[in-house]
């Protein structure tokens, strides 16, 4: 029997995973220096989290979750995204008593139970940020210039485009669904099966199908900034306004209404024209009302989360550059007394903080030479049984091909080569 990964799962492979070291540091790097701390929580939560979270009616929820029965009974859900479980843990763990700001990373695996595709996956890594405290449209457009330095950073300037929207409050909305309604009634018979569906339970959905026949349709249906409440459409002017005094290139696009339940006022997607039709890199937006509704204090709140999965696909495309872990230096040995010093050798450098490649099993000069290069090494230390009973070592500098004997007890002198 062969045993094979799940559909819509990968595995992340040496040689991958560098690149996935590379966009992961530079996201933490960038979200530290705006004041965000780590968050590290379960991937197993209770699906009622979800159910109230993100929404009944949402396809995450209805169709998509891995839920199961524990041994007691009570249903489990394995993370189909980050915000819910951020929004139990801030409340179960009081942080509003401790500041009136909170801000959290979080990163790991989600999964849902989508249709896998390139780049879209049941199995999927996300890094997110949640900021909890302000209502403030200030808030969402230092997320979202954030989110755009991160991008700069890693070299997606000319591949990524920001589009924001906003879905107003629940006033808005509650007008808005009246008339989108009042508009699709008399249309649903040329909307997909799902639209027809989304008219009775979720209307907003509609607006961002990818069924050509309801793009149609939608493209005159009213739009949602037309119907924002005055409070909502001040916010709203106000990250505009600050997102071009700092310079941020954004669209707006009234079709952006994303599919979890949670959102109020401001939206976002970070989107590319390189991955086909799973565009989205990164979304987020405003979520007011979730932790009230989840048992806490009320609080507004804002955040994103990107998908490591697809910015790794773009990555790609746009740097060919080989992502490896330097190695600093090889050790050889040769001769079977030569090997416990060499080990000896090895750990030495390592506590000083070198990355050091020793191989275990005997092997000729010249094969191990040729691993060194294949390593990446910018020396080799060659440990060799007749230069051993001398004391001596030699010290070859791949990239001259230069070499130097030196004493094997001064271990300052042989760090001293490598600095
Ligand atoms: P989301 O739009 O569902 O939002 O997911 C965010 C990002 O995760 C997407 O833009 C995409 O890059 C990636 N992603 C989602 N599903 C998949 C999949 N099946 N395969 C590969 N990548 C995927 C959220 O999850 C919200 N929690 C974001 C948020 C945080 N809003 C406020 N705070």
């Amino acid at each position: 029997m062969k045993y094979k990964l799940i559909r819509g799962f990968h595995d992340i492979l040496p040689g991958q995973i560098e690149r996935w070291h590379f966009i992961e540091n530079s996201a933490i790097e960038v979200f530290r220096s705006y004041g965000f701390n780590e968050l590290r929580l379960p991937i197993l939560e209770l699906t009622d989290i979800y159910c109230t979270g993100i929404g009944d009616t949402t396809d995450i929820v209805a169709k998509e979750m891995y839920t199961f029965d524990d041994r007691d009974g009570s249903s489990l859900s394995l993370r189909p995204e980050g915000t819910a479980g951020v929004v139990r843990s801030f409340i179960e763990n009081s942080f509003y008593k401790k500041s009136p700001i909170s801000k959290f990373y979080y990163m790991g695996p989600m999964f849902r139970h989508e249709r896998p595709q390139k780049g879209r996956y049941r199995g999927f890594n996300q890094i997110g940020c949640e900021y909890f405290g302000s209502a403030n449209a200030g808030a969402d457009a230092e997320i979202i210039l954030m989110l755009w330095y991160f991008f700069q950073k890693i070299g997606f300037s000319d591949s990524v485009k920001i589009e924001i929207n906003s879905i107003g409050d629940e006033e808005s909305r509650n007008n808005f669904k009246s008339a989108l309604i009042k508009y699709l009634t008399p249309l649903q018979e040329g909307l997909c099966e799902q639209c027809k569906i989304k008219l009775g339970t979720n209307p907003l959905r509609i607006l961002d199908c990818k069924n050509e026949g309801c793009k149609d349709i939608i493209s005159d249906a009213p739009k949602i900034t037309d119907y924002l409440s005055e409070s909502s459409d001040t916010h709203f002017k106000m990250l505009i306004k600050i997102l071009e005094e700092l310079s941020v290139p954004f669209i707006l696009n009234d079709k952006i209404v994303r599919g979890l339940d949670y959102y109020t006022e401001t939206v976002f997607e970070f989107t590319t024209d390189k991955l086909g039709s799973q565009n989205a890199v990164a979304a987020g937006g405003r979520y007011n009302n979730l932790v009230e509704k989840m048992g806490g204090p009320s609080t507004p709140a804002t955040g994103f989360a990107l998908g490591l999965e697809r910015i790794i696909l773009l990555h790609e495309q746009i740097s060919d550059e080989e992502f490896m872990f330097p190695t600093d230096i090889f050790i050889a040995w040769i001769g079977d007394n030569t090997f416990i010093p060499a080990m000896k050798i090895a750990t030495e450098l390592r506590s000083r903080g070198k990355s050091v490649y020793i191989e275990h099993d005997s092997k000729s000069i010249k094969s191990q030479l040729k691993r060194a290069n294949k390593f990446g090494a910018g020396y080799t230390v060659i440990v060799g049984e007749e230069e051993l009973k001398n004391g001596k070592i030699t010290v070859r500098n791949m990239k001259e091909s230069s070499e130097q004997s030196i004493d094997i007890g001064d271990t300052e002198d042989l760090y001293n080569h490598f600095t």
